[in-house]
């Protein structure tokens, strides 16, 4: 970073019960303010995108997703989404986990551009909460 680069002040909106579990985790691990841990949770995430984005070729995995059922229109859209991409699902499998919240594991094989356009798709959604990528080339 050179010297000049100042840190530049953003603001963002959290739910409730998100920043409380944020706050837990940072404290647990001993951060001493949020800003630091918000730039490593950033970091990671960046790096990771990137990392999925710079992959090519043939892949295989699964992609698993967490979301509040209870969000209107999600269900249908994340259906609506794997019909798009059905030449490349295997198969999907559906947990009830909770009263609001569901658990799915899509299993995919096909070009890591569709791929990586499929999980884009799914996890930009209002109420996914947790999107998680385990792809590996073939
Ligand atoms: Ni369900």
């Amino acid at each position: 970073m050179a010297k000049t680069e100042k840190v530049v002040r953003v603001s963002v909106t959290f739910p409730p019960d998100l920043l409380r579990d944020f706050d837990e985790v940072i404290r647990k691990i001993g951060y001493e303010n949020r800003s630091k841990a918000v730039q490593d949770a950033v970091r990671l995430f960046v790096s990771e995108r990137k990392w999925l984005q710079e992959e090519k070729g043939l892949q295989a995995g699964v992609l698993m997703l967490l979301y509040d059922h209870e969000v209107r229109g999600l269900e249908e859209a994340l259906t609506d989404v794997q019909h798009d991409y059905a030449h490349i699902i295997s198969s999907t499998m559906h947990i009830h986990l909770t009263e609001r919240e569901c658990l799915e594991a899509i299993a995919v094989k096909g070009d890591a551009g569709e791929i990586r356009k499929l999980s884009d798709e799914l996890s930009s959604k209002r109420g996914v909460k947790i999107m998680k990528t385990m792809i590996v080339s073939l």
